[in-house]
């Protein structure tokens, strides 16, 4: 008797599970949004049509080419939501702490802001974290759409694992055009010459270079493209695959001249951001800005600043015919459940279309190689030009030259030699953190 109720209790608390699913699925079926039953993780990656981009893309000079995107998407697949979930902090200073969190947890977002190089391969791709591409390529016809290099940069072990978006360049100086005018200064191409400039400027009261350290990778920024003028591409390159060691006397000489050019920046750098210190060249308080062309984005869309009038550009001293390539780009983590979405998504950003509406806004030039020149200003055209004819290099601070670990503690030492300009512990750190690359 015990036995037959409690085998008509389990069947009925069977039939109640079945009904439940049921419903639930018809709910479905009619398009109705039905949260029960689902678990309570933030990650939104039930399958219910959308996609969460996550990036470090927020407000001024950043967010505007991801929103064009964005909207691009949503009218070609109105059926699919986006959530377009950013941490602000330039260089993703807080967004990847966030993101390593989430991967760790196996909590995902659908797709998310990577540099192509180490901070992908090291990372996300050394863990198991990332679907292979290659087949999702080859379907679009994209091998021969991106520069093999750029290819190479998202690859490992003959896996592709995600899209470039966008080629930014690192080695850019920014400078205010008027006040090079007034001060009768010619664009530098050399140390010597910048050297020069600086002290003119200085002399007449300008702060000569911007900057914004508050968060340490825009002075790790000026550090690597002082080392690839002193090494050149091909050591600069040896020194990031071990083969040249931080104790090389060349790169005691970088931090020598880094710490040169430290004495021209205005003394508030350690309380601004990278769009701060931008704003000292907008106004001509500061004549001089290193930044990547994230800048001209902020400059031209943001500030509404000319290209060429207002403000001018010049490769960082002793890095003329060299690019210091940095690329934003998107892959798909390994458990989302909805990979044919996120794949929608993937497909607008590597577009012709998709990368025409984010670049000219980012002030990063195209990774398609087949996109139009036509929309893009003076700047994109030369840089364009000077992609195709320079010597590449992976960046340091953006994360494409040397693992996250190592980037990590880089940043910390830089941080450290701002403030002491200790050029030997600077080096003892770096060689220190070497075997982390
Ligand atoms: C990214 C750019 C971004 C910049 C400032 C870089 O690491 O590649 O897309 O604009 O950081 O946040």
């Amino acid at each position: 008797m015990k036995k037959k109720i409690f085998g008509l209790f389990i069947f009925v608390v069977l039939a109640l599970f079945i009904a439940a699913c049921s419903s639930e699925s018809s709910g479905d079926a009619d398009g109705k949004t039905d949260d029960a039953g689902k678990d309570n993780s933030e990650g939104g990656s039930d399958s219910k049509g959308e996609v969460e981009i996550f990036s470090w893309w927020t407000g001024a000079g950043e967010e505007d080419g991801l929103l064009a995107l964005i909207e691009l998407f949503e009218e070609k697949n109105p059926d699919i939501a986006i959530d377009n979930a950013a941490v602000s902090g330039g260089a993703g200073t807080n967004a990847k702490a966030v993101l390593a969190t989430r991967m760790q947890g196996n909590d995902p977002p659908s797709t998310f802001q990577v540099h192509g190089g180490e901070e992908l391969n090291k990372s996300w791709v050394a863990a198991d974290k990332m679907e292979p591409l290659n087949d999702f390529y080859e379907e679009n016809e994209w091998m021969d759409k991106f520069p093999e290099e750029l290819i190479d940069l998202v690859s490992s072990d003959g896996n592709i694992y995600s899209i470039p978006v966008n080629i930014h360049r690192g080695n850019v100086f920014f400078y205010n055009i008027q006040v090079f005018e007034d001060n009768g200064i010619e664009v530098p191409t050399t140390m010597d010459e910048f050297f020069a400039a600086a002290d003119k400027l200085q002399e007449a009261g300008t702060i000569p270079v911007a900057l914004g350290d508050k968060e340490s990778w825009t002075a790790t920024q000026i550090f690597e493209n002082v080392l690839l003028g002193k090494l050149g591409p091909d050591d600069y390159k040896k020194l990031f695959a071990g083969e040249i060691g931080f104790d090389d006397p060349r790169v005691a000489e970088a931090a020598e001249q880094f710490g040169k050019i430290l004495d021209y920046v205005n003394e508030d750098h350690a309380s601004r951001n990278w769009q701060d210190s931008a704003q000292l060249v907008a106004n001509g308080e500061a004549a001089m800005l290193n930044m990547g062309d994230w800048a001209k984005g902020y400059f031209a869309n943001d500030l509404d600043l000319e290209t060429n009038v207002d403000f001018g550009y010049f490769a960082f001293p002793d890095t003329d015919g060299e690019f210091q390539v940095i690329t934003d780009t998107f892959g798909l983590p390994k458990g989302v459940d909805n990979p044919d979405d996120v794949k929608e998504f993937l497909k607008v950003l590597a577009s012709v279309e998709g990368q025409d509406a984010f670049n000219p806004l980012k002030g990063s030039i195209p990774a398609r190689i087949d996109a139009d020149p036509e929309k893009y200003d003076q700047y994109g055209k030369d840089t364009m030009e000077d992609f195709k004819n320079s010597r590449l290099v992976p960046s340091l601070a953006h994360g494409s030259a040397a693992s996250e670990g190592f980037l990590t503690k880089a940043n910390q030492a830089v941080n450290i030699f701002v403030t002491q300009r200790d050029v030997d512990n600077f080096i003892q750190a770096l060689v220190s953190a070497a075997p982390e690359m």
